[in-house]
């Protein structure tokens, strides 16, 4: 007979600084889904946790939990190995759309449930439904099926999918609990290994423009991400990433796409390669496909000079009710009636500074491409293209962007964003390395 656990208990032994047992955090993630844990009891838990924090056996057992609140859906029966990637997300990171395809041509299988974007940073379901057609809403069934036939697909997180995340979640994001590290661990990793997969590499990004704000905070994320992969029996990997100015020279969902195609084609922005490629090799890594870093970098060199993962990328489009024949035409692409410059003034001289990524993610949301709440609509075809880099040189007028609205009287607003963004100096900074650290 399973024990009778009472949710004022379990919140007095947290609140005063007790540790968890298995059974009282299972009812916990049960109860929140079944109503045995009311609202109000889980987020008065919910602080305790923020206060008193979780040991890395009570996160473990908090993610194993969450994950079984809902379907695990099960891949097993898929030859090759399963292996996704996740960002804890920044301006102009559409790393995924470039990396899943480039694994998938390198011999992976992808499973990726990827989240819509919310304030200054974009999401990869946002983006990928700039495609005309993309469904990014398939079921389960769909989606095995997909990954059978292309080796790749991305989709949005079904209803049945860690029902426990999706209360607690709203739950916290309303209740001043968000920045918990073993929540956000805890939350995080049950999606990830709830989808199926064998192995996970993780993006987490710090700086300006990033969720976690300090390297630091950052790095105590990484390590407990990777801790909890180990005790579900999965090898995680993680890079900590840089996310002071945006990713590649564009932010925004059409904007994305087509860079995204760029580097599908080979031809996108060094900082965006950068990245994606680290990323892709330790996955390719962790599935097997190569041996060690020099392999799965000639083997994704070929896949991206071949046409082979700009192959899978249309593959992906068209399997997922996308037009595929964007990778060739970007102007089938949600396109803005406004179109401007902004450029340097007259007294410019020297270098791009600085590109703040928060301001610039601001800059966005004031084109009409972000959400403040889940329920907004976003404009596609909003966002910014062109972004100078760090260290570029600059002289009076040299152009630092171009702005995409549908609405011109969003422009104004955008510019002052993006003018107070970019910052000049007499010579270029010192270039920060982009990949900071690996936590295996
Ligand atoms: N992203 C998530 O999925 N969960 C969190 O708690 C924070 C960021």
């Amino acid at each position: 007979m399973s024990a009778t656990f009472f949710p004022q208990d379990i919140i007095i032994k947290k609140r005063d600084g007790g540790t968890l047992s298995r059974e009282e955090i299972e009812y916990f993630a049960r109860g929140v889904v079944n109503g045995d844990f009311a609202d109000y009891q889980a987020t008065a838990l919910l602080m305790a946790i923020f206060w008193r924090g979780l040991t890395p056996q009570e996160t473990a057992w908090l993610t194993d939990a969450m994950m079984r609140s809902g379907e695990v859906i099960d891949l097993r029966a898929l030859p090759g190995a399963k292996v996704d990637k996740h960002s804890t997300g920044g301006v102009g990171d559409k790393v995924s759309l470039i990396l899943a395809p480039l694994a998938a041509a390198c011999g992976l299988k992808v499973p990726m449930m990827s989240g819509r974007g919310l304030g200054h940073t974009g999401g990869t379901l946002d983006k990928l439904e700039a495609i005309p057609g993309f469904r990014t809403g398939l079921s389960v069934s769909e989606f095995r099926a997909i990954l059978q036939e292309t080796g790749v697909a991305m989709i949005g997180q079904t209803p049945q999918v860690v029902p426990a995340d999706r209360k607690l979640y709203a739950l916290r994001d309303v209740t001043g609990t968000v920045e918990c590290i073993p929540l956000i661990c805890a939350s995080i990793m049950s999606k990830k290994l709830a989808e199926g997969i064998d192995a996970l590499v993780l993006d987490v990004k710090f700086g300006r423009g990033a969720f976690m704000k300090s390297k630091e905070r950052a790095l105590e994320l990484a390590r407990d991400m990777v801790a909890t992969g180990r005790a579900a029996g999965k090898p995680v990997r993680a890079l900590l990433t840089a996310m002071d100015q945006p990713l590649g020279r564009a932010a925004g969902h059409t904007t994305e796409v087509i860079e995204s195609i760029e580097c599908l084609k080979n031809r996108g922005p060094a900082d965006l390669m950068e990245v994606t490629l680290a990323l892709t090799a330790h996955m390719l890594i962790l599935g097997g496909t190569a041996r060690h870093e020099a392999e799965a970098r000639e083997k994704m060199s070929a896949a991206l000079s071949s046409g082979a993962a700009l192959a899978k990328f249309r593959a992906m489009c068209a399997a997922q009710g996308g037009d595929p024949r964007v990778a060739d035409d970007y102007a089938l692409l949600p396109t803005a009636r406004q179109r401007i410059e902004v450029r340097a003034p007259a007294s410019a001289r020297g270098h791009v500074a600085g590109v703040d990524a928060l301001k610039i993610g601001h800059a966005v949301m004031a084109l009409g491409g972000g959400r403040a709440a889940v329920t907004d609509r976003i404009d596609h075809a909003a966002g910014v293209s062109d972004l100078l880099k760090i260290g570029e040189p600059v002289t009076a007028c040299t152009r630092l962007c171009t702005l995409h609205a549908n609405d011109p009287a969003r422009l104004a607003r955008a510019r002052e964003l993006v003018e107070a963004a970019i910052t000049f100096a007499p010579v270029a900074p010192p270039a920060a390395p982009l990949v900071q650290d690996l936590i295996e």
